[in-house]
């Protein structure tokens, strides 16, 4: 019976530890966070594969007098993402929310995300290089 139910015990421990380990918060663009200039597609490829469950954590300060704004948007499909157009975007961070320990979005359907910067009208997003697009796959551990 005692043993039995340290079994149970150690199944549960063993259980959550995987959980804990295995949805990552991954901090976008690295030491970079989220500026203008800095290459995500290229980082979103050094970063693949990401998985369901995996959050995004976008780090920018609050606009002001020396700080330009950023923010995040999920870009509605291929080809806005392709044109930077933000019609249809939904926004996911506004300018302030980057703050502090950052915005964080959670990968939570497995279909391809859309990320673009949504200031200066897609300047950021065009020049700026503040864009990337992820396509989270199944985590294999979680069957
Ligand atoms: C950004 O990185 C991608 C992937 O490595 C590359 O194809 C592209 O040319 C880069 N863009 C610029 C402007 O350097
Ligand atoms: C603007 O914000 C940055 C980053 O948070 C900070 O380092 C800087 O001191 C601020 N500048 C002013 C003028 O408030």
């Amino acid at each position: 019976m005692a043993s039995k139910s340290v079994l149970l015990l150690l199944v549960v421990f063993f259980a959550s530890l995987s959980s804990l380990s295995f949805s990552e918060k991954i901090i976008v663009g690295d030491s970079n966070h989220w500026r203008f200039g800095f290459n995500y597609t290229d980082w979103a490829m050094k970063n693949a594969p990401f998985y369901q469950h995996d959050s995004l954590v976008f780090m920018y300060d609050p606009p002001n007098s020396t700080t330009p704004p950023h923010s995040v948007y999920l870009l509605k499909d291929l080809n806005s993402f392709l044109a930077c157009n933000l019609k249809g975007a939904k926004l996911v961070g506004s300018v302030v929310q980057g703050g502090g320990q950052g915005l964080e979005f959670v990968l939570k359907k497995r279909k391809p995300h859309y990320f673009a910067c949504g200031e200066h009208s897609g300047v950021h997003c065009n020049l700026g290089l503040m864009k990337f697009s992820v396509f989270p796959i199944k985590d294999s551990c979680h069957g």
